[in-house]
């Protein structure tokens, strides 16, 4: 996709982090804009901002999890503005801890934002867009869905999240091969950012009723919380950094999109390893202290 002005573009989990920067840069470049999320405050106060900034633009209460939300969010969009040509599926959750020690209620959330979330997102706009594209054969489209780092790397305590985030690379990867098989005009990406400030440390500030957590959490979350607090508060690459590297790599259509490039390094170990046979590698090698004061967290925090 080359150019953004006057285009339309969708963005889940539009009222914080990463959505919220994509919506300063769509506005930026003209685009007109729908934003999606589930914190109606936030919503108000993004969409706010950004009129006053002289944006056009929507917002929409929408529960990624649920396919008839996302329909309504794609016919709200073509309601107000007739079209959608970017669709950035970002919205996501994490719950972290030992992975048998993740409930019910922590999958089918994780999953259910994170996955089910990007699978509507991808199953509606696509359909969308390939219409559109049938009628202008000058239409151009774009989907970004965001993964993380956590799509490529295993690391322990983090199971859920881990999952959930290599599902959203397959299934962007296989997006991308898919719409080439058809020669579709539209462009996929898969966003895979390491530790970057943002709520997503907080994501159980969202986290909705039916999936509630019920037990107290266990050593191993508590843990598993400190750790991803510290690490996602002390990220040294802003969100709006992130959104113009995105930005950047639409316009170049070019598909994996990452923030922190040197955490590669772990990708190309873990790739060599699934080629060569070999069992995983200890992701604390090069600071044992960091295993270290995990493991002693696990078994001395109180339950
Ligand atoms: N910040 C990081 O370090 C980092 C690293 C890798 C990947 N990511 C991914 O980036 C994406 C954006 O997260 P962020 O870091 O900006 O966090 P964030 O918490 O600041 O923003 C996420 C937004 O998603 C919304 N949301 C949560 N559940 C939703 C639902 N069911 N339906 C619609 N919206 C919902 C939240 O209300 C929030 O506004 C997520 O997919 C996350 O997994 C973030």
């Amino acid at each position: 996709m080359k150019t953004f002005r006057d285009k339309v573009a969708v963005i889940t989990g539009g009222a914080s982090g990463l959505g919220r920067q994509f919506a300063n840069v769509a506005a930026r470049e003209g685009m007109k804009l729908v934003l999606a999320d589930v914190q109606g405050d936030a919503l108000e106060r993004a969409v706010d901002e950004l009129r006053a900034q002289g944006a056009s633009v929507i917002g929409r209460l929408c529960d990624v999890r649920k396919g008839e939300q996302v329909q309504a969010l794609a016919d709200a969009a073509v309601a107000e503005f007739g079209a959608v040509h970017l669709v950035f599926n970002n919205a996501g959750v994490g719950s972290g801890g030992l992975i048998w020690e993740n409930t019910e209620a922590d999958w089918e959330w994780v999953m259910g934002v994170n996955v089910w979330g990007v699978i509507h997102g991808v199953r509606i706009f696509t359909r969308l867009m390939l219409a559109a594209a049938e009628k202008d054969p000058a239409f151009e489209g774009h989907i970004v869905n965001t993964a993380s780092m956590a799509g490529l790397l295993t690391a322990p305590a983090m199971g859920v999240y881990n999952v959930s985030k290599h599902a959203v690379v397959a299934l962007t990867e296989t997006l991308y091969q898919d719409l080439q098989l058809v020669g579709a005009p539209i462009g996929a990406s898969v966003l895979c950012p390491y530790f970057v400030p943002t709520g997503i440390s907080q994501s159980h500030r969202n986290r909705p009723d039916d999936v509630r957590m019920t037990d107290r959490p266990t050593a191993s979350q508590l843990a598993a919380q400190a750790m991803t607090d510290k690490a996602v508060t002390s990220g040294k690459v802003s969100a709006e950094a992130v959104a113009e590297t995105t930005f950047k790599a639409i316009a170049d259509g070019q598909f994996y999109i990452y923030s922190h490039p040197d955490a590669l390094a772990g990708v190309r170990e873990r790739m060599e390893h699934i080629v060569a046979g070999i069992n995983p590698a200890d992701p604390y090698a090069a600071a044992p202290q960091l295993r270290e004061g995990l493991r002693a967290k696990i078994k001395g925090a109180p339950r």
